[in-house]
Parts: structure tokens; C-alpha cells; sequence
């Protein structure tokens, strides 16, 4: 492997989950934000800023006692009243689709998450919490802290109970999982070589299948596309008859309920197979987390072996200066 192709040790920060986790909890704590009961908690947010509220409703499941819904967009629904709590997540603080949720949420309880940016800087003037991250990574490595950010002000807004203790847990066990996790990925990213993969999750790692696709997007600089169980089988399974580059791969929860095990298997086989992996660890958080860790590492290794930078966003960059013009 090139390793002198990581211009900017993307793959330390992909490994330093475990570090953002523990991290974002402390960050969350320090910003000593009052808890208060809301109807719900729309979490606006782009990209890399987004997909930790996807992770965030994952992980709670079924455990969310009151809606919990991730926004990417320039505005809010109606039925986002004043009684409702938006976080507001940009690294940048400069996203124009954020700002303009802010905005759009004048007269809900705001909190913000980011480094700085305009973003902070609306946030000092009206007085809204932030909850500062660190800077200095790509938006998309630090994932760790929007997923936790997301859980913990659930928990502020009494949308669920905090999962703490979880996260912790998440955050004890990853390190013993990475060199194991690295040696899958890298097969995984051999095998996907010429492919173009389609990720498939159901359940807690359907959410899981977006983020892979948008780090096979952005790390790699690939087309790649995601998909979920069971709605596949009501449609998409009839389109593999002619798979010609395309791979389907299913991201399968070690702990999903029988009847979805057994859709990955009859789907499996009804499409002429599909590369399947597993979650590792018990809980929600360790689960989930352990496959994120995954399919960062294959989008590394994809973009390594393909004799890209990971860190390169090119056409992401020049439709951002292109908007500013
Ligand atoms: C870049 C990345 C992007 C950004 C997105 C929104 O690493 O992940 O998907 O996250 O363009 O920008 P921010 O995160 O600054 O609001």
C-alpha cells in the first residue's frame, strides 16, 4: 500500500473513531447545555455533517421516545413548531443549507454543533449553545462526533434516554477490533476493485449503507450506490438480472430479527449472491459502529489502491466555489 498517497493521514483519523467518541461526549458535557423536554428533534445538516443524525436515529431504533428526524435540506417542515429542539451541524459553519435551516428555525430551541464559521458566529449574536468540535479534519473523518453530538442532545431534548454509557462502551471495544477490521477491509477493497458496489443494510445498518456510499463517494471519488431491506425485495431485486460491474453488498446485523436474516439470505440468493459482512460487539453503538469503522477503511483502500488521494474532493469543491461566484 502507498501510504505517501494519504497526503493528510486520513486513515489515523479513521482509526482514531474510538478517540472522537470518548471525545464528543466530553465536548457535549463541557458545553453544559440545560436539558429540556421538546416535541422532537430535527437535526439539519450536509454530507459528512448529516449522516451522524442517519447513524443517530440508527442506533436509537426503536429506543426513541419521541421523533427524531435528519433534514438535509434549505428548510423545515411545517410540523417543526416552536416546541421542538433543531441542532444545527456544520464542521465548516459556512454550508449554505444549514444556514439556511438556521434561519428556517428562528423559533425553535436551537443548539449548534461546528468549528466556527458563520455558523458560530449567528450562534454568539442570538446566544445559542454550540458545541464546539475540533478542527482540522475532512467533515466526513469526523463522523464520531456528529453521531454522539446527535445522541446526546436526543437525550437533552427528552427524545431518549442518553446511550453514554453505550458510547463508552463503543469507545472501549474498537480499539481491539481495528487491525481485524483493517484486514477485512482490505480484502473487501480487492475484491471491489472494478466493481461499482451497492450497499444494502436493513435495521440499524441501513443508515450504515448511506454512509458507506457517501465514503466510497468522497474518499475514493467512485460512483457507488446504497439500498435497504426489506423494501428491496418489494423492487429492486427484480433489477440484478444484468449486474454486469455492479456488487451488491449487504451490511448485515449480527443481532437483526430472524425474518431479516432470512431475507438477506433468499435475496442473496435469488440475485446470484452478494459480499456480505457482519457487525461486530453487542450493543446498538458497538454494532453499528464496528461497520462504519468497516466501510471507512474499505473506502481508504479503495482509493489507495486506485492511486487516489483520500482526502481529494474535486468536484465537491468546484461546485461549492462555482455556488459562491
Ligand atoms: C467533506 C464532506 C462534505 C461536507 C459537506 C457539508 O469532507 O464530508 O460532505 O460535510 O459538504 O459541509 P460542512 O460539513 O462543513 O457543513
Amino acid at each position: 500500500m502507498n501510504l505517501d498517497l494519504d497526503s493528510t493521514g486520513q486513515l489515523g483519523e479513521i482509526r482514531d473513531l474510538p478517540v472522537h467518541l470518548s471525545d464528543a461526549l466530553w465536548r457535549v458535557e463541557s458545553a453544559s447545555i440545560a436539558p429540556s423536554r421538546s416535541a422532537g428533534l430535527a437535526i439539519c445538516g450536509m454530507g459528512g455533517s448529516g449522516v451522524g443524525a442517519s447513524l443517530a436515529i440508527g442506533v436509537l431504533g426503536e429506543r426513541a421516545q419521541r421523533p427524531v428526524v435528519a433534514l438535509r435540506g434549505y428548510s423545515l417542515p411545517a410540523w417543526v413548531g416552536e416546541d421542538w429542539t433543531v441542532l444545527l451541524s456544520s464542521y465548516s459553519g459556512n454550508t449554505e443549507e444549514t444556514l439556511a435551516c438556521w434561519d428556517a428555525a428562528a423559533s425553535t430551541r436551537r443548539i449548534v454543533v461546528s468549528t466556527g464559521g458563520e455558523l458560530v458566529e449567528r450562534a454568539r449574536e442570538a446566544r445559542v449553545p454550540v458545541i464546539p468540535l475540533p478542527g482540522g479534519f475532512q467533515p466526513r473523518a469526523a463522523v464520531g462526533y456528529a453521531t454522539v453530538v446527535a445522541l446526546e442532545v436526543a437525550a437533552l431534548c427528552g427524545a431518549a434516554a442518553s446511550l453514554r454509557e453505550e458510547v463508552e462502551g463503543a469507545a472501549a471495544l474498537l480499539p481491539s477490533l481495528v487491525d481485524a477490521v483493517d484486514g477485512e477491509a482490505r480484502e473487501l477493497a480487492a475484491v471491489l476493485k472494478d466493481c461499482v458496489p451497492v450497499f444494502c443494510g436493513a435495521g440499524l445498518t441501513a443508515p450504515v449503507a448511506y454512509r458507506w456510499k457517501c465514503q466510497v463517494n468522497e474518499n475514493a471519488n467512485r460512483a457507488a450506490f446504497w439500498s435497504e431491506l426489506p423494501e428491496f425485495d418489494h423492487n429492486e431485486i427484480e433489477g440484478w438480472g444484468d449486474r454486469s460491474v455492479l456488487a451488491p453488498v449487504f451490511l448485515e446485523d449480527a443481532q437483526a430479527p430472524d425474518r431479516i436474516r432470512r431475507r438477506f439470505d433468499l435475496t442473496a440468493d435469488v440475485i446470484g449472491g452478494a459480499h456480505r459482512v457482519t457487525t461486530r460487539g453487542e450493543t446498538p453503538t458497538e454494532r453499528l459502529m464496528s461497520l462504519v469503522l468497516l466501510g471507512d477503511l474499505v473506502s481508504f483502500h479503495l482509493a489507495v489502491n486506485d492511486g487516489t488521494d483520500p482526502v481529494a474532493i474535486p468536484a465537491l469543491q468546484r461546485l461549492k466555489a462555482e455556488l459562491c461566484d
